[in-house]
């Protein structure tokens, strides 16, 4: 079994993260290089997000061959090199399974897309309807969810882009040859896996249109999905590596079935629901403040419940989809450190296992793009086009780019103060924010206060302190929406951990003052408090602290 309570995991965006020959793009021998640098933070497991055989339509996410290297990220030399260099260093590799679709360019589409029957079986073909699409479905990028094939007379299914032909897990030959596809990693050494959106791999009996929504609640958590990972993880032995599925529209019940040992399907879960509260009435491409009160129920919800389950939670903030959390949930300039600090307490104590997003931990914040041809994202341009065809101005639909963006999260990692912040020697692929000059790792590694010391903290205490690991959790009433704290126990232990989501001095109730007051402190983003953190019943800005009592 793997220790993965105690574990944490850094998330390592190929693209964007070093690049070692000089061609603007991150690559194997890149990760390679810094490997201790990974080690020195402490983490366990690296997810590294696809490197496969793809056209890159949408970065990797779009496999062409799940047997090969992209020869732009290195050879599978360099690839057997990072996973044995790494173990050497107790790090263990998590490969990224994108098994909802593969692209248009994999053989098998490809001999679908020819008219041969075995292999147009492997993905979701369908007559259309009075010459439309089989259904309104609307795909997660824009647009509607099928394209129509003129020399088949057919349309195929593409919840994501064009590019990305869902696969059909009904025919036992597509699970059969996913399965392999785990087998070959599993023997190159792999330590587990991450798998893309395979909550909504299970497809409808029948394909009807949605008059609520896009259709996604005929797909979500779909009927066989259980039974195909229960049958994935059982026929490919990987029941004791560390999994964790991307979730995407999930449910608290089944997540809990997703992570209970005793379905034996996955390690963990990611879910998103904490990263929507500030879509305005659920829409991403509409800006709102985040609902703090929301956000803190959603944790207590997930947290407790999991819990009582016996379920268990991927921790985190920060994704190559999600926007900058310190941007975002935090104040990036004026209380830039403290709010990443907070951020990093707030997860990494909770119940469940934290992931780090590189970049996360020496606090990079959103791009700053200002214009549109900054941008890569093929969801981002695709909205782009889509928000001014709703009327909106090109400054209007900037905007919101400028906080939406997937794109705020894949800047290159900023490693150094010098030119193209370290990460590359040429023009990198994608644009770097001005304030590399500041944030960026060297810098950071100087200095004892800096975000990228207190991860590490963070990352050995869940090791050293049994009760994060493995302890319960409550929430807490704090009498203010804007301050969040739970506790955790463990034989007699109580951990009360208490962060501030605010820009001002809030007011706290009088149990958590209490606490406060006269725990022993654990750990703190307010370097050296003059006076015992919250004792007079005030935390200060974006103020974290975790004391025991
Ligand atoms: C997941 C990935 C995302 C990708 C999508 C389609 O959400 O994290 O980057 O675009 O799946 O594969
Ligand atoms: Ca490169």
């Amino acid at each position: 079994m793997s220790n993965f309570k105690s574990s944490t995991v850094y998330q390592i965006y190929i693209k964007s993260f070093c690049d070692s020959n000089g061609d603007g793009i991150g690559d194997l021998n890149g990760i390679r290089s810094k490997l201790t640098y990974l080690k020195d933070l402490g983490i366990d497991y690296v997810w590294v997000t696809p490197f496969f055989r793809s056209p890159m339509n949408d970065n990797g996410y779009d496999v062409a061959d799940y047997y090969d290297v992209n020869p732009m990220f290195g050879t599978m030399a360099d690839c057997e090199a990072m996973i044995r260099e790494a173990k050497k260093l107790g790090i263990g590799f998590m490969f990224d399974m994108v098994f909802n679709h593969t692209s248009t360019d994999h053989e098998w589409f490809r001999k679908a897309l020819a008219g041969d029957p075995e292999y147009m079986d492997y993905y979701i073909f369908r007559d259309g309807v009075d010459g439309h699409a089989p259904t309104n479905w609307e795909s997660k990028f824009g647009g509607n969810a099928w394209e129509y094939v003129p020399s088949l007379d057919k349309w195929y299914l593409h919840l994501f882009d064009v590019s990305q032909a869902d696969l059909n897990w009904e025919n036992p030959r597509v699970r059969e040859e996913l399965k392999q596809v785990i087998r070959f990693w599993k023997d190159k050494g792999v330590s587990g896996f991450r798998f893309d959106v395979v909550n909504l791999i299970s497809k409808p009996a029948l394909f009807e249109d949605d008059y609520e929504g896009d259709g996604r609640r005929f797909y979500t958590d779909g009927r066989h999905v259980h039974e195909f990972l229960r049958e994935l993880v059982a026929d490919t032995g990987i029941g004791d590596m560390v999994t964790v599925g991307e979730m995407s529209s999930t449910s608290l019940d089944n997540c809990i079935r997703y992570t209970r040992p005793e379905d034996e399907e996955l390690s963990m879960c990611f879910s998103f629901h904490h990263l929507k509260v500030d879509y305005k009435d659920g829409d991403k491409w509409a800006l709102m403040k985040p609902d703090l009160g929301k956000l803190r129920d959603l944790f207590r919800t997930w947290q407790e419940e999991m819990e009582k389950a016996g379920g268990w939670n991927a921790l985190f903030w920060c994704n190559h989809d999600q926007p900058r959390a310190v941007s975002r949930f935090g104040d990036d300039r004026a209380y830039w450190k403290e709010s990443a600090k907070m951020l990093a307490v707030f997860t990494h104590l909770m119940r469940g296992t934290p992931y780090i997003y590189q970049g996360e931990e020496i606090g990079m914040t959103n791009a700053g793009f200002t214009d549109i041809g900054q941008y890569r994202d093929v969801e981002s341009t695709n909205y782009y086009r889509i928000l001014l065809e709703k009327g909106l101005s090109h400054s209007e639909a900037l905007e919101i780019l400028g906080q939406r963006s997937r794109d705020n999260g894949r800047t290159p990692m900023q490693w150094t103060a010098g030119d193209q912040a370290g990460f590359t020697s040429a023009q990198p692929w994608l644009g770097i924010p001005e304030n590399y000059r500041v944030i960026n790792a060297e810098a950071e590694e100087k200095d004892p206060d800096s975000i990228l010391h207190f991860y590490r903290s963070l990352v050995q205490l869940r090791k050293e302190q049994p009760v994060i690991a493995e302890g319960g959790i409550r929430f807490l009433d704090t009498g203010s929406d804007r301050v969040f704290a739970y506790e955790r126990t463990l034989e007699g232990q109580v951990l009360t951990v208490v962060c501030s989501f605010s820009t001002d001095t809030e007011e706290v109730s009088a149990q958590i003052a209490d606490r406060l007051g006269r725990g022993t402190l654990l750990i703190s983003n307010y370097k050296k408090p003059d006076r015992q953190q919250g004792s007079d019943g005030t935390l200060r800005p974006y103020e974290a602290a975790a004391v025991w009592s």
